[in-house]
């Protein structure tokens, strides 16, 4: 089978594809290396011992995608390809809704032409906006997103529920991440964000690394057991593998999957793993809260069990350990 992954080289895309290559799949690539570096291509080589083809070119690029269709004639798509940071999508909310969304569009229209079934689409947490109930399971209402960035996910699942609507032999399976760290075990490749970080454990590694001074923690007051926001991490590699469950999946039409662990850990509990399982301080500042962050959030992962059978194996001391690995191996220790 050929599958066609969009920001194959990026954080996510780079782990599945990692999985999809060891598990004999046929990979072709495209990634404009706008958040990601073309060292990665080695690194996978490297820790696969396969190969795949990589255009670097733009989904956006609608003339290219096609051609790129046209010559490889993928039998499903990953869709990863997409611009993520929350903060920036404020102040550039048009540059996100284009890249974010014209992307999708271009690929559902050379999935038509060229007769490619199905697509398996990067979703957040985020278009649960503040959840009314814990756990978030996929029956849980969606909307109320409070930024640009995650309004993007909620309108590319409108967009692809109305594509597999109107085209009843096309499926899509819509897989709302909560929040993935970790890297692969090999330290070779891992979450490398350009400039400061905005997420949490890029932060904390950098100030483990001391790279970085101290760590911000963002309002002590929220309503959970230490005041900080709850999260559910999951490993990236355990995500990745979700990947290959949703394109092994024989759905018809649209079906949506939280893929987290089910537990949620405070950033207290993050920064006290952290040392614990590094052997290395990681200081701290408590501040004010950081506006559109939610108290609490972890998923209900059940229906990926019963119906996927994925399951996260990994637990937070591997996330703790492979976040660090990767970073002390990038500065060459
Ligand atoms: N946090 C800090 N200090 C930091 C960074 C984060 O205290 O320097 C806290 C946040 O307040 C929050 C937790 O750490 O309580 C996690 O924050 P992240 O920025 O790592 O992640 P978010 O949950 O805010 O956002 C992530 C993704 C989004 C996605 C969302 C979906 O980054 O892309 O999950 O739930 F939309």
């Amino acid at each position: 089978m050929k599958v066609l992954v969009t920001g194959g080289l990026g954080f996510i895309g780079s782990h599945t594809v990692v999985e999809l290559l060891n598990n004999n799949y046929e990979v072709v690539v495209v990634d404009n290396l706008y958040n990601s570096s073309i060292d990665v291509v080695d690194k996978i080589k490297i820790i696969t011992g396969r190969d795949f083809k990589l255009y670097q070119e733009d989904v956006c690029n609608k003339e290219k995608i096609d051609e790129i269709f046209n010559m490889e004639k993928p039998d499903a798509v990953i869709h990863f390809a997409a611009y993520k940071a929350v903060g920036e999508s404020v102040n550039k909310p048009i540059m996100y809704y284009r890249n974010n969304l014209v992307s999708t569009l271009n690929l559902c229209e050379a999935m038509q032409k060229y007769n490619c079934k199905k697509i398996v689409f990067s979703s957040s947490a985020t278009v649960y906006g503040n959840p009314d109930v814990l756990p978030i399971t996929e029956e849980c209402r969606v909307g109320g997103t409070t930024n640009p960035y995650g309004s993007t996910k909620l309108m590319n699942e409108m967009i692809l529920k109305d594509f597999t609507i109107a085209n009843d032999d096309f499926c899509a399976v819509i897989l709302r991440y909560f929040n993935p760290i970790g890297a692969h075990e090999s330290g070779l490749i891992g979450e490398k964000p350009n400039g400061i970080p905005n997420n949490l454990m890029p932060y904390i590694v950098r100030v483990a690394s001391k790279e970085l001074k101290e760590l911000s923690v963002f309002g002590n007051d929220y309503p959970t057991h230490d005041g900080t926001g709850v999260r559910d991490y999951i490993h990236v590699v355990d995500l990745a593998k979700g990947h290959l469950k949703a394109l092994e999946y024989n759905n018809r039409g649209i079906d949506y999957f939280n893929l987290g662990t089910g537990i949620g850990y405070s950033v207290l509990d993050m920064i006290n793993t952290f040392e614990r399982v590094n052997k290395v301080k990681v200081p701290y500042k408590i501040v004010d809260r950081r506006p559109g962050d939610i108290a609490e959030c972890y998923a209900d992962p059940t229906k990926a069990l019963k119906v996927l059978g994925w399951k996260a194996e990994l637990g937070i001391e591997d996330m703790m350990r492979d976040s660090y690995n990767f970073i002390l191996k990038q500065k060459g220790n």
